[in-house]
């Protein structure tokens, strides 16, 4: 029996190059080894994007980058978030009414968003729980992110902790299997073009499928620090690019020549997305073939989800 892998994305903007290495690429490595479902994470981006046209063409075009990074729908199930819809919602309820408010009161987004003096939603308080369900639904062993997630992937085996005692004491292992975040530690930050973690909420992306034009424009933006012995924030994006044994003469032999480094690094990062651009601009003229694998992963991960809410429900006393 392969262990089971979940991960998604939120359809909140265009893929970046900590998104691929970050998460995409692990997603990709380990479909072969484990029973894959990867997911656009549509009821989550709810907390930011409200518009429907904007979240209708991000829904899409995380789909078309899945595929173009090379997951492949028939050993993954690719679908929609709200392709399951009620069943998460429902269990999203039950989570919270086993979870503490001081409790969700600690996650890192939260605070994040009260210290930027935003008025928090109860969508963005609760999106933890929301997340534990996805994940929990599952049987998920292993949930592949970026650093940034860590602390939602616990929450989630807290919660999973939390629910087997209260409703499932009486089996052996419980109704929920406690998931593991996998995090690679070369890439679990991927840095952005000002040396902080890329983010498009920082503006400090390069974009994975920007034009050549776009794609230079960022590295050339990548700010650097003469005071050390090479240029830092330029080596470690590129370093994703090029083995560091090859990269140790190139920066050796090109001291101080900031211009040369960084032409080299589009070159790079142009040649490595070439390929995947192809495809992805394959599925951006063909959406139709796009719409069909959602549609069918959202059927097949309907079916899987019924049958463990059943169980859930059973436990929980709704019938
Ligand atoms: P962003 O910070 O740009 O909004 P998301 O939160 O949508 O990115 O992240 C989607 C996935 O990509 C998550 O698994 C996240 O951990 C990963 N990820 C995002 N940025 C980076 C980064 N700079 N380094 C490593 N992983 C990242
Ligand atoms: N919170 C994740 C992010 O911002 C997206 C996400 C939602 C997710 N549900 C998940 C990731 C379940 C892994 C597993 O990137």
């Amino acid at each position: 029996m392969k262990k089971v892998l979940l991960s998604g994305i939120q359809p909140t903007g265009d893929m970046h190059v900590g998104n691929y290495f970050g998460a995409i690429k692990q997603f990709v490595d380990m479909q072969n080894d484990y029973d894959a479902h990867v997911f656009i994470a549509d009821l989550h981006a709810l907390t930011t994007v409200q518009n429907s046209e904007t979240l209708k063409k991000h829904i899409f075009n995380v789909t078309a980058t899945y595929l173009a990074c090379g997951l492949d729908p028939a050993k993954v199930t690719l679908f929609q978030q709200s392709a399951i819809g009620g069943e998460l919602c429902e269990l999203t309820w039950m989570f919270n009414c086993i979870t503490t408010v001081a409790y969700l009161e600690r996650a890192v987004a939260y605070k994040d968003a009260n210290q930027k003096a935003k008025e928090p939603t109860v969508g963005l308080f609760d999106y933890p729980m929301l997340m534990s369900a996805d994940i929990l639904m599952q049987d998920a062993d292993v949930v592949p992110v970026g650093s940034d997630q860590k602390q939602h992937v616990e929450f989630a085996r807290d919660t999973a902790e939390k629910f087997n005692r209260i409703w499932a004491s009486n089996s052996s292992n419980g109704v929920f299997k406690l998931p593991e975040p996998l995090i690679l530690e070369s890439t679990g930050i991927v840095p952005g073009i000002d040396g902080r973690k890329m983010s498009k909420s920082y503006d400090n992306t390069i974009p994975l499928f920007g034009t050549d034009e776009e794609i230079t424009k960022a590295v050339m933006s990548i700010v650097t620090d003469s005071s050390g012995e090479r240029p830092e924030n330029v080596y470690a994006i590129h370093k994703l690019f090029r083995p560091e044994s090859e990269l140790e003469n190139l920066y050796s032999e090109n001291k101080g020549k900031y211009k040369i480094l960084k032409d080299t690094l589009t070159e790079d990062i142009k040649s490595f997305v070439a390929p995947m651009r192809e495809k992805y601009n394959y599925y951006q003229q063909n959406p139709e073939i796009v719409a069909k694998i959602l549609e069918e992963g959202g059927q097949k991960i309907k079916t899987r989800t019924q049958s463990k809410m059943l169980e859930i429900k059973k436990l929980v006393g709704l019938i």
